[in-house]
């Protein structure tokens, strides 16, 4: 009797890496600095609890449309067409309880079991158990370290077999901070076209991107809207981690599956907060702007900082609210190094390793959870730590 699905007992179990290594110290009362939760620090803003509040109070609180509510639909479709050049229609969108539950609609959408999933790595973790939970394979393609992690379709084509279905894009990078450029993503495209494959594109950190780069999305490229899964959150961009919010885009042959999925799961989305996400999007661009510019005073504090210690080397990333700088200098393994950071430095920063193993000899330090003070500290007490651990190397 006392038995979980097979499907449960046979898939990876949820990690939470240093967060919940962290914990027992947390609850001992010692005094951390938390670099690891990719959490927005800023409190949603005002005009979008507002918009919310005023559904509650108008009486939204009833059922409504399964793919969402079509006046959100329309925006939706029209920021997809207009922002991110993707052909989309109010029908070509599924609005979501956040990116979590559009990956995972993806996934059982369209994965068979034995199916092979091409992962990025470094990859985002919490995509491993879905695609374990649809059944299908993940299989890991590195990038290089050496070469900045570049989007090379030469370190994804040898791990190409007869069952791959889909690649697993994240753009902006979760946990490297690259922003893929146009030439990158069509070397994808191109790969995804002659090997016949779907892509799933998880675009959470669309907007958090700096120094005038820009983002594209790769179903924007010619041929890529009718095999691309498009998923997008308000999670980052609006600081709503909480209010699990999120949207997808997909081809019409894809759309009836993903109908059957989040109609047996969720039905649909809570129909009041749907008002909010339509304030966010139909919203002054400012309110972004200014919660942009905040990451940005965050990234470039920490990435400075990072270069000043000895023995670290960190890129600038152009995207995302992480920093993932090289200790490889100092021939101590990453998931060590995290371990000896948290005990001796009170600092909870990532290991590369749980992003994969081309993670190794790099440490993911998010910027954009603690306020401007406490990452200075974080940043004092690294320096601390690792001129400590320079100084015992050369002795
Ligand atoms: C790459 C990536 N995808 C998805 C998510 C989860 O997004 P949501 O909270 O909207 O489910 C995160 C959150 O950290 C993320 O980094």
């Amino acid at each position: 009797m006392k038995r979980v699905a097979a499907r449960i007992s046979g898939t990876s179990e949820k990690s939470f890496g240093m967060y919940q290594k962290a914990s027992a110290a947390r609850h001992a009362g010692r005094d951390l600095v938390h670099l690891e939760l990719g959490r927005p620090h800023a409190d949603t803003p005002v005009p979008i609890k507002e918009a919310t509040i005023e559904a509650l109070r108008r009486g939204e609180v009833h059922y409504s449309d399964l793919r969402g509510l079509p006046v959100l639909r329309d925006a939706l479709a029209a920021k997809l067409s207009q922002r991110n050049g993707i052909p989309a229609t109010p029908d070509s969108v599924l609005v979501t309880c956040g990116l979590t539950h559009a990956s995972f609609a993806a996934f059982m959408a369209v994965l068979d079991p034995d199916d092979e999933v091409i992962l990025l790595e470094p990859y985002y973790p919490q995509h491993l158990g879905k695609i374990e939970l649809a059944g299908a394979k993940a299989v890991f393609a590195p990038l290089d370290a050496s070469d900045d992690f570049t989007l090379r379709p030469d370190l994804i084509e040898p791990h190409l077999t007869a069952r791959t279905r889909m690649i697993v894009l994240v753009n902006p990078v979760n946990p490297t901070g690259r922003v893929y450029t146009k030439a990158e993503l069509q070397g994808l495209a191109d790969l995804a076209i002659r090997h016949d494959l779907l892509v799933f594109s998880d675009e959470v950190y669309e907007d958090i991107v700096y120094d005038g780069v820009t983002h594209h999305s790769i179903a924007a490229l010619p041929g890529m809207a009718e095999r691309t899964i498009s998923a997008f959150a308000f999670t980052k961009s609006y600081a709503m981690d909480g209010w699990r919010l999120g949207y997808l885009h997909a081809p019409d042959w894809v759309m009836a599956g993903l109908l059957k999925i989040t109609a047996n799961d969720v039905t649909h989305v809570n129909t009041f907060i749907q008002y909010g996400a339509l304030a966010a999007i139909n919203g002054d661009r400012e309110i972004l702007d200014r919660l942009i510019a905040d990451d940005k005073a965050r990234r470039d504090l920490v990435v400075s900082r990072l270069n000043q210690m000895p023995g670290v080397r960190c890129a600038l990333p152009h995207g995302s609210i992480y920093a993932f700088p090289d200790i490889s200098a100092f021939g101590i393994g990453a998931q060590e190094m995290a371990d000896r950071i948290l005990e001796e430095a009170g600092v909870v920063v990532e290991a590369g390793t749980f992003y994969g193993a081309s993670g190794e000899g790099h440490l993911r330090v998010c910027f954009g959870s603690e306020g401007i003070e406490r990452i200075s500290e974080g940043m004092d007490r690294l320096q601390s730590f690792f001129n400590a651990l320079w100084q015992e190397g050369k002795s």
